[in-house]
């Protein structure tokens, strides 16, 4: 069994979840992105070969909306490195002209990983446990009047991580739930935003944009403090920030 860490990283082409790949690479893990855009990922991961290795990257088309897809990434992953430790919910989409699109996109994909998680890493399964990430976004906490169904789909990816973030999923499980908030990141999902979000005039250009290889480390933050259940916001001005529940609910309980 390898020793290295293994992570699958979805919607891994580009932008963000090529920059956690990236990062992960340079931490010694082992990676497979998993993307709709076979090109894009192949390509990608040709040029991660030659940096980092032949053995230390692979593609798996993948469409996040598809469990089917899923089962396929988990399987080759597992075929290929042998286990998984670490799975990043990346993959999304902004697309206010078909909400059902964006949340089979960005909450269906993460709910669907997540059960796949449990599935191939769960204890309850015979796995050894491990690390699910979530990409939301600070569209997660926020209200932003143009994107309501991304915003929509991001707080829901905030309540599916805190759900199984609840320590009753990890006693059986062993599995930790974190999800990463970035605020604007420079990638190509904001290209076009004006004729992808609810009306015409939503402007990004003046706004000082995330890198994604800052929001990236991220990533190391939280697999570092392990918190489970965790919401990590980043920020241009504040950096990485938890943010925990409002103040008001914090005496009530549900469960
Ligand atoms: N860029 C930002 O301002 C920003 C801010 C907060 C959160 N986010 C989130 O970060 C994540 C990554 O986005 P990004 O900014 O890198 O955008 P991006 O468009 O550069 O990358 C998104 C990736 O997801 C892939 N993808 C889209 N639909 C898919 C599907 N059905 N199955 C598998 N892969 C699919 C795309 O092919 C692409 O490679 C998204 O969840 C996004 O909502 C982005």
């Amino acid at each position: 069994m390898s020793a290295a860490p293994v992570a699958i990283v979805t919607g891994g082409a580009q932008g963000l979840g090529a920059a956690i790949a990236v990062t992960l690479l340079k931490k010694d893990y082992k990676v497979c992105v998993a993307d709709i855009k076979e090109v894009e990922g192949k390509g990608f991961v040709d040029e991660q070969q030659k940096i980092f290795g032949t053995g230390k990257i692979i593609f798996s088309v993948c469409d996040v909306a598809k469990e089917a897809d899923y089962t396929r990434t988990f399987e080759l992953t597992l075929e290929t490195f042998k286990k998984v430790d670490l799975l990043v919910n990346n993959a999304g989409i902004i697309f206010e002209q078909d909400p059902k699109t964006t949340i089979d996109v960005n909450l269906m994909g993460p709910i669907i990983g997540c059960q796949m998680a449990i599935k191939y890493m769960g204890r309850s399964n015979g796995g050894d446990g491990g690390i699910v990430i979530n990409t939301a976004s600070i569209l997660g906490f926020l209200p932003f009047s143009k994107l309501p169904a991304y915003c929509a789909s991001k707080h829901g990816v905030i309540g599916l991580t805190r759900c199984y973030g609840h320590p009753s999923h990890y006693e059986k499980e062993e599995i930790l739930f974190m999800a990463l908030c970035p605020s604007f990141v420079k990638t190509n999902i904001l290209e076009d935003i004006k004729s992808k979000s609810l009306e015409t005039g939503l402007d990004v250009t003046r706004r000082e944009l995330l890198s994604p290889e800052y929001v990236s480390e991220g990533i190391l933050k939280l697999l570092k403090d392990k918190t489970n259940g965790s919401t990590l916001l980043v920020t241009v001005k504040k950096g990485y920030q938890y943010i925990s529940y409002q103040e008001e609910f914090k005496d009530i309980t549900l469960e």
